[in-house]
C-alpha cells in the first residue's frame, strides 16, 4: 500500500472537493471545515498549503491521488510546546490502515522538525476509528471533556488523546 504524506497541489483540487464534500466526513470534524466543500474552498485552502512555509498541513496520499489531509495546529503562549493533530480519509478509503500510517509519518516529521514536546488529537466521543489509529501510533487517552462538544444539535464528550516525546 502506497501512502505518503506529501505537500498539496493546484492538481489536487478535484479530488479535493470530491472527498471533502461529504457529510459523513464533516460530522466528525469541526464547523470550520466547510460544507458543503465547494471548488472555491479547495482553491483557497491549496493556495494557503502551497506558500506554508514551514509546511504543517499536508495532503495523505494513496497510490498518486490525494484522498485526505492532514496538519498540525501550533499552540500559543505557555502552550507553544504543545501541538493538535488533525486528519481526514475520503470515505470510499476508510478501513484499509490509511489515516494509521498518515498519522506514523506525521509524528515522525512533527517530532524531528519541531521543538514540540506534545502531539494530541481531539475526538467526538463515537468516532471510535479515529481513537484506534491514534492508539496504534502510540497516543493514550489523557481525558474526556464531558459534554464539550456541540456538533449537529447533538451534545457529546470530547477524548483528548495524547503522545508525548519519545526522546
Ligand atoms: C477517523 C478516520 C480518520 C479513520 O481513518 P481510517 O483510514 O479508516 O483508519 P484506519 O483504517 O487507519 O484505522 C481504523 C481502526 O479503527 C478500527 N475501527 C473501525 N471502526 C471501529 C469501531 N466502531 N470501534 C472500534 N474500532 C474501530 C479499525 O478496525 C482499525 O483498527 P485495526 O487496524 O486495529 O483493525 C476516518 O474515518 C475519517 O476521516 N473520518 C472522518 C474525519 C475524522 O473523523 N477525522 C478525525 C477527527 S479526530
Amino acid at each position: 500500500m502506497a501512502v505518503i504524506i506529501r505537500k498539496w497541489t493546484e492538481e489536487d483540487i478535484p479530488s479535493l472537493v470530491k472527498y471533502a464534500n461529504n457529510i459523513n466526513v464533516w460530522n466528525n470534524l469541526r464547523n470550520a471545515f466547510p460544507h458543503p466543500y465547494t471548488e472555491e474552498h479547495a482553491q483557497s485552502w491549496i493556495k494557503s498549503a502551497l506558500i506554508e512555509e514551514p509546511t504543517i498541513n499536508f495532503a495523505i496520499d494513496f497510490d498518486g491521488e490525494a484522498i485526505g489531509g492532514i496538519g498540525l495546529i501550533f499552540n500559543k503562549d505557555v502552550y507553544v510546546l504543545s501541538a493538535e493533530i488533525g486528519y481526514w480519509i475520503a470515505e470510499p478509503f476508510w478501513g484499509k490502515g490509511i489515516a494509521t500510517e498518515a498519522i506514523r509519518q506525521m509524528m515522525e516529521y512533527s517530532f524531528y522538525y519541531f521543538d514540540i514536546v506534545r502531539i494530541y488529537a481531539e475526538v467526538f466521543e463515537n468516532n471510535k476509528s479515529s481513537m484506534r489509529a491514534l492508539e496504534k501510533n502510540g497516543f493514550y487517552l489523557e481525558g474526556v471533556r464531558r459534554k464539550s462538544v456541540f456538533k449537529n444539535e447533538v451534545l457529546m464528550d470530547d477524548y483528548i488523546w495524547v503522545r508525548l516525546r519519545p526522546y
